[in-house]
């Protein structure tokens, strides 16, 4: 029997710093034989966001031992490895240098070819981490730094269907959540601020709802939180401006989903619709149970992917590593680190003032 590729896999773009060791099954579905992760929460809880120089120094301080550990947890020795795969981008320079040059320098020490990994390629791979699901599917990625509809074809075959043109999904939930007076990361407990509060109490902006396909946009939504957050007084009205927020998101991600099954269906010719759905967000109670009976009405099947599996990690980039290997496809050790990486070159660059839709 051949020896499976046994591939390294490193992801240091933003605030996670991750390892993981990544093979085969006989059937040629990837399998995780190891997955570490470690979060900086407590590194930026104060700060209301991800402090790029701390989450550098706080990946610089721990990369060692993570890949130690994902080493040992794989039963793996370094001589059995055939490649090492990091995050190149898109995401914050400093971070992403972390990573990548400890991936290059390893990869030259074994002697072993590197492959660098765009993230998005990872977390839209990552349904097919245990499960070798087929493509194509409708991918939607609601995270921290991403939101975006992909419908994903196959390796190196995406088209972006829709994006948001300013804040990310996980950042609006955020930055709500600090108007709130709730640390970072905030997201969650707007969730169980929610349960408990009136969501028709306030009425908040759905930006460009009825225009821009399935592009998304939060800014406005924003904006309104905030004006509302400063005449807030009562811990009640707190719980009812976080449920009339989550409400209006799931109004927006509701409209905007139907649009995408739409482009997506009008894009292939479906046997079977498949729409899956990552990022820390997708985490979100209502949304999901939204997104399930959406499904259903539209008789999609719905993949929400372990949370460990679908917020950042490096068994994505492994995997990634893994079928770029089988095809050869190696990167130079001079490959630079490129914050701004669109997985679909083709797709509009939809960010700033002035964007038309
Ligand atoms: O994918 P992820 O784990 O990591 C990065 O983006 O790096 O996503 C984290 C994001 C954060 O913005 C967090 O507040 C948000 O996902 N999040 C949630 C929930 N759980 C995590 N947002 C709303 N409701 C949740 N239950
Ligand atoms: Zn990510």
């Amino acid at each position: 029997m051949n020896k499976k590729p046994l591939i390294l896999g490193i992801e240091t773009s933003c605030d996670e710093t991750a390892a993981s060791l990544i093979s085969e099954n006989d059937q040629g579905i990837p399998i995780i034989l190891s997955n570490v992760i470690s979060s900086q929460t407590e590194v930026h809880k104060n700060f209301g966001g991800v402090v790029p120089e701390l989450a550098a120094r706080s990946h610089l301080e721990k990369i060692d031992w993570i890949v130690q550990k994902a080493l040992d947890e794989s039963g793996k020795k370094i001589e059995e490895i055939d490649a090492v795969a990091a995050t190149a981008g898109p995401g914050l320079v400093v971070c992403l240098s972390v990573g990548l040059s400890f991936g290059k320098t390893f990869a030259n020490l074994i002697k072993k070819p590197f492959i660098a990994v765009n993230h998005l390629e990872g977390h839209a791979l990552s349904p097919r981490l245990n499960s070798g699901l087929d493509y194509p599917y409708l991918f939607l990625l609601i995270s921290g730094g991403h939101s975006q509809f992909l419908n994903v074809q196959g390796l190196g075959d995406y088209k972006r269907l829709g994006t948001t043109i300013d804040d990310a999904l996980g950042e609006a939930f955020d930055k709500t959540a600090k108007l709130l007076g709730i640390e970072f990361p905030g997201g969650p407990k707007i969730e169980v601020f929610a349960d408990k509060g009136n969501p028709e109490r306030y009425e908040l902006p759905k930006p460009i709802i009825n225009r821009g396909g399935c592009n998304l946009s939060f800014a406005g939504l924003k904006t309104a939180v905030l004006k509302i957050s400063k005449k807030i007084k009562t811990q009640q009205e707190k719980f009812d401006l976080a449920a009339s927020f989550q409400k209006t998101i799931i109004e927006i991600l509701y409209k905007k989903t139907k649009t995408a099954f739409l482009e997506f269906e009008k894009q292939n010719n479906l046997k079977k619709k498949i729409f899956v759905v990552a990022g820390g967000v997708a985490a979100n109670k209502e949304i999901r149970s939204m997104l399930i009976n959406l499904c259903k009405e539209k008789s999609y099947e719905s993949i929400f992917p372990p949370i460990e599996l679908c917020g950042d990690n490096a068994a994505m980039i492994g995997m990634v590593g893994l079928e770029k290997f089988k095809l050869k496809q190696f990167n130079h050790l001079d490959y630079p680190a490129k914050p701004r990486w669109p997985l679909d070159e083709n797709a509009n660059f939809l960010k700033g003032a002035g964007v038309k839709l």
